[in-house]
């Protein structure tokens, strides 16, 4: 049985060094920054949003405040359902910077657990900017665990957290929140539609996409092979430890 435990080991410590060695030639998988994209295509259900979040560079600049911030980031994010249900047209009748306005707003410049929600106190700021009446003020109402936000404009509940760790956290919202400073006119779908830059924006997006798609997807493998390789190494790691107690 000792000698069992002991090749075991060695085993074990050959294994785990083999597959530390292969992690670290690997070169386009460093251990980590945290990405945005990322997070949410693995949770499903948020296209539009990485969409708008890439097209605006939102996502690569919540992932270089993730890595230059030390007070983390929330994120609400609105799933497809969200923006399916918007009113027809809005999202292209904003100009580039009121859709990263819009995104911005969804984003506050601290890291909150849902409990913190309870006692923060409104208006809260997002990265839009100013949180006075009329501009960018969010607003959150709690009650036991559940959690809604609201832009003035329209109110959204909190459903899930789709990650945390102590630097970011993103929830899904079932709404799209619509910021007073863009939407605070009474009509904004009734806006001229036809503005110069719709046209180009539909021209482009789809365009733009696949490529992009199939980056993401052999991507996301490479790390999951990773994540895999961790894993195991975790699993032996334990079955090492149990054969030495028992030696
Ligand atoms: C993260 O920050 C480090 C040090 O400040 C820098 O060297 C690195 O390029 C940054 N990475 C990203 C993805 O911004
Ligand atoms: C959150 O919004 C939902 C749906 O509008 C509502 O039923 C619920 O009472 C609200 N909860 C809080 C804490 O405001
Ligand atoms: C948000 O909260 C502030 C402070 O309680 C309040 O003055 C303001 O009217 C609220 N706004 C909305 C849209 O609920
Ligand atoms: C983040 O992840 C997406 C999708 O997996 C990928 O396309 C992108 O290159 C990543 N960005 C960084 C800075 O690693």
């Amino acid at each position: 049985m000792k000698l069992f435990s002991l090749f075991l080991l060695i085993f074990v410590l050959l294994f785990s060094t083999k597959t530390l060695a292969q992690t670290l030639a690997q070169p386009p998988a460093p251990a980590g920054p945290t990405n945005i994209t990322k997070i949410l295509e693995k949770a499903g259900q948020f296209t539009t949003l990485i969409r708008l979040m890439k097209t605006t560079q939102v996502a690569d600049q919540i992932n270089t405040a993730l890595n230059n911030s030390n007070q983390g980031l929330t994120v609400f994010a609105p799933t497809d359902n969200a923006f399916s249900s918007l009113k027809a047209g809005i999202l292209n009748s904003l100009s580039d910077q009121e859709k990263v306005s819009l995104l911005q707003f969804h984003i506050l410049p601290n890291f909150l657990t849902m409990s913190q929600f309870q006692t923060v106190s409104n208006p809260l700021r997002t990265q839009a900017g100013d949180s006075v009446d009329g501009e960018f003020p969010l607003n959150v109402t709690t009650s036991g665990n559940q959690v809604n936000v609201s832009s003035g404009v329209n109110d959204a509940t909190v459903a899930n957290t789709i990650y945390t760790d102590n630097q970011l956290a993103v929830y899904e919202v079932d709404k799209v929140l619509l910021p007073l400073k863009i939407f605070a006119s009474p009509a904004p779908a009734s806006a001229p539609s036809p503005s110069p830059s719709s046209p180009n924006l539909k021209k482009k997006t789809p365009v733009a996409d696949s490529p992009v798609a199939g980056v993401d997807a052999s991507a996301a493998t490479g790390k999951d092979v990773l994540a895999m390789h961790g894993i195991l190494q975790m699993v032996a790691f334990g079955v090492a430890m149990v054969a030495t107690l028992r030696l």
